[in-house]
């Protein structure tokens, strides 16, 4: 019911002119005094009842306008009072309009929800940093990395403070365009991270102003560090056997001359040095061949008891008071093996129990199938155990052995010839085999180099 006031007003305005007519006509004496006041009470009646129409169909009309604007939903309840023809048609108009507003809220309903999917689920952690740099948001892979859990900040407040973060956040708001930098985290675990900071304009829903992604490249940064100490220790390797074989070249051109008797020992210690570039290129050559076929495995089969007694076999010549003693069964095959790669396997192991065994002791091999055992894979396997009675392996160097050039004693190594590439080589072989490398040694006992392969 429309307000009584305005009632009145409305058909005080709508009344007036029929009205003045009146008043005109009686005044020429058109119509009798009568007739004015029953014609005047029916205008009055139709002005009323005229203005209560249009008020109601009007506050109708604002109230769907208001509930379109507050939620989008205009016409819910049935419109049950008569209605003008111009009046239905703007509510016509406004029902439409309140769809598609409610079919527009929806739609970024979902690109809101996906939005945050997004950010949420994608790999890289990624930071949604507010207008005054306190963090909004951090999606599931930043909140990994930072030790988030709901209640606590976990280390990323350290992240935050870092200057070189803030400043990078800093320059990208000024310059209004994507920055980045490198960080390096020493707590709690040291980490290199780059950072890019990609100001948001607009702001993001949330009021995000930049967003922070962040890649992990400790491991990146430790590969890297590798390859240049590889190739600092390769070229050390090589030069310190040139460096001899330039000093002999120089003796025997100048005091040496004629001296017949250096001469000839000379150029035994520089067969000796050139034997041992030699050595070390073939080892290098080979390394990087393996690790090129590494990811894959290989196709061929091998017969692992026949290998095994053949590198056996060529190694008696040096064998200079050791022996070898072979446990194997007749036949040991092994499907989607590279036999010439086995072998070097053996070879690099033999040899390595030899040298570091006792002078007279005796170095075991064995081969076996196995299925499950400690620390050896819950799968069947076959199993090739290297044994020798040496010194055997301080604990803390076993880790570490299969490093390239990884000695545990530097000098002992190059005095008695090895490169310290062996072990990486048979660890690179195993790995293609899908096989696992196992080391174990207690001081003054002995070494036990044991190699899993996959079969049946
Ligand atoms: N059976 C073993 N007993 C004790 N120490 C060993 C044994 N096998 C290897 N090591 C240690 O591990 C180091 C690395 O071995 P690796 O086979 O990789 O190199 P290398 O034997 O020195 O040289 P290469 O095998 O290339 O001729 C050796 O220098 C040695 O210190
Ligand atoms: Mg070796």
């Amino acid at each position: 019911m429309p307000p009584l006031g305005r009632l009145l007003r409305t058909a005080a305005i709508l009344g007036a002119v029929p009205l003045f007519v009146q008043l005109a006509l009686l005044l020429s004496e058109e119509v009798s005094l009568g007739g004015m006041v029953l014609a005047s009470g029916a205008i009055a009646l139709m002005a009323l009842g005229l203005a209560w129409f249009w008020l109601v169909n009007l506050a109708r009309l604002s109230a769907a306008l208001r509930a379109a604007a507050e939620d989008g939903d205009a016409f819910s309840a049935p419109f049950m009072t008569p209605r003008l023809p111009a009046v239905a048609d703007i509510e016509e108009g406004l029902t439409r309009l309140a769809r598609s507003l409610q079919a527009r809220h929806a739609l970024v309903g979902q690109l809101r929800a996906a939005d945050e999917a997004i950010v949420e689920n994608l790999p890289d952690p990624l930071l949604v940093l507010a207008e005054d740099r306190s963090a909004l948001r951090a999606n599931r892979a930043a909140r990994q990395l930072f030790g988030l859990k709901p209640g606590s900040a976990g280390d990323l407040a350290a992240l935050l403070r870092h200057p070189a973060l803030a400043g990078t956040v800093d320059r990208a708001l000024v310059e209004r365009s994507a920055q980045g930098t490198d960080l390096h985290l020493p707590v709690p675990v040291a980490r290199e991270l780059y950072a890019q900071a990609i100001p948001m304009n607009p702001p993001l829903a949330d009021g995000g102003r930049v967003v922070v992604v962040l890649s992990d490249r400790t491991q990146m940064r430790a590969v890297e560090r590798m390859r240049a100490d590889f190739v600092a220790n390769a070229s050390h390797e090589l030069r310190t056997p040139l460096a001899s074989l330039i000093g002999f070249i120089e003796t025997l051109r100048g005091p040496a001359e004629d001296d017949a008797e250096a001469r000839a020992r000379f150029l035994g210690i520089m067969a000796t040095q050139a034997e041992r570039m030699r050595m070390l290129i073939d080892d290098l050559l080979s390394l990087s061949r393996i690790e090129l076929s590494e990811h894959q495995p290989p196709q061929g089969r091998a017969d692992l008891a026949e290998l095994l007694r053949a590198e056996v076999a060529a190694l008696e010549p040096i064998l200079r008071g050791t022996s070898i003693e072979v446990r194997a069964p007749e036949s040991l095959i092994a499907d989607g093996a590279d036999a010439e790669q086995i072998a070097q396997v053996l070879r690099n192991l033999l040899e390595n129990a030899l040298r570091h065994g006792k002078p007279t002791g005796v170095v075991k091999a064995s081969l076996a199938r196995v299925d499950g055992g400690i620390r050896l894979p819950n799968r069947p396997g076959l199993l090739l155990t290297v044994a020798d009675d040496g010194p055997g392996i301080p604990r803390e160097h076993i880790p570490r052995l299969t490093e390239r050039f990884y000695r545990v004693e530097q000098g002992r190594g190059r005095g008695t010839g090895g490169t310290g590439l062996g072990l990486a080589i048979v660890k690179h072989i195993v790995n293609r085999h899908r096989g696992q490398l196992i080391i174990e040694s207690e001081p003054g006992q002995g070494a036990r180099f044991k190699v899993w392969l996959p079969g049946e």
